[in-house]
């Protein structure tokens, strides 16, 4: 094993206050796209001509639900028919070991859930896909699958009102519930952060290792390109997740 990752594994098994902050290079090892990067969904524009960024908004699904519901329709898709990979499983067993391990996850595809990661111990900062909910009479609706091969845009069993998925569409706030548990498990200070398969795009993915760095922790990146973050770390993994997590763990 590389002397890195035999740093980090000294790491792991030093600290019990551990926070994994992962996003969609963590999935793109089940097959998913990204968003930014190599092959990354915003690179491109949409057949319309649209930044996928706009089509993928709150004022979208306001203005046009048909068309931002296409490209949801994409990404539900997408999800729905991969599945959590290795590194997935090895973060749910990182932290039965740990008990004070925590999750951040910027991916609405469910998969730390379904990995069998604790939900108590798990932050979905940008929602997750299911279930759909009607904007008019806030029923819940559990079945997407069957409404991602039915006419677009969803529409409520019960009032016909539009459905939508509990995810932050761009230019929309945060979750009140998510914010205030990671500003809380930020309060009581992480010994180590490990970053992975993420562009750290967005201040709230960036403070907690910077918060944690100046407070004396440990910090990691995993990830095959350089992020916003490579400079902050103190080691950074040139590799893919899957080629990485795994193998961190089994040396615990
Ligand atoms: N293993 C690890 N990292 C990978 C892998 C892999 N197999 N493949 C790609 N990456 C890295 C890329 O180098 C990139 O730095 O994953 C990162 C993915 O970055 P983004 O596509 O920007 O995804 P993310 O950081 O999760 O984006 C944050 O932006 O638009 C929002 O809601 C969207 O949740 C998303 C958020």
């Amino acid at each position: 094993m590389q002397q890195s990752l035999l740093r980090v594994v000294a790491q792991l098994k030093r600290a019990q206050r551990i926070l994994i902050i992962t996003g969609a290079g963590l999935s793109a090892d089940s097959g998913l796209p990204t968003y930014r990067g190599l092959g990354g969904l915003y690179n491109g524009h949409t057949a319309e001509g649209l930044p996928i960024e706009a089509a993928l908004s709150g004022g979208m699904l306001q203005s046009d639900p048909a068309l931002c519901w296409k490209y949801l329709a994409q990404l539900a898709g997408a999800c729905l028919q991969a599945r959590p990979n290795a590194a997935h499983m090895a973060i749910a067993r990182l932290q039965k070991l740990k008990p004070e391990c925590w999750v951040l996850t910027q991916n609405i595809d469910g998969y730390h859930r379904a990995a069998g990661s604790p939900a108590e111990r798990l932050i979905e900062i940008h929602g997750q896909l299911t279930p759909l909910f009607c904007l008019d009479c806030a029923a819940e609706d559990g079945d997407l699958p069957a409404h991602l091969t039915a006419p677009m845009p969803p529409r409520c069993r019960h009032c016909q009102g539009l459905l939508r998925p509990p995810v932050v569409l761009f230019g929309e706030m945060l979750g009140e519930d998510s914010v205030a548990r990671l500003q809380g498990e930020m309060a009581k200070g992480f010994e180590l952060v490990i970053c992975v398969g993420t562009s750290a795009s967005f201040p709230y993915i960036v403070e907690p290792l910077i918060r944690t760095k100046q407070r004396g922790g440990f910090t990691v990146e995993i990830n095959p390109e350089r992020s916003a973050i490579s400079a902050q770390v103190d080691i950074r993994i040139g590799t893919k997740a899957l080629d990485a997590i795994p193998a961190l763990v089994s040396h615990l």
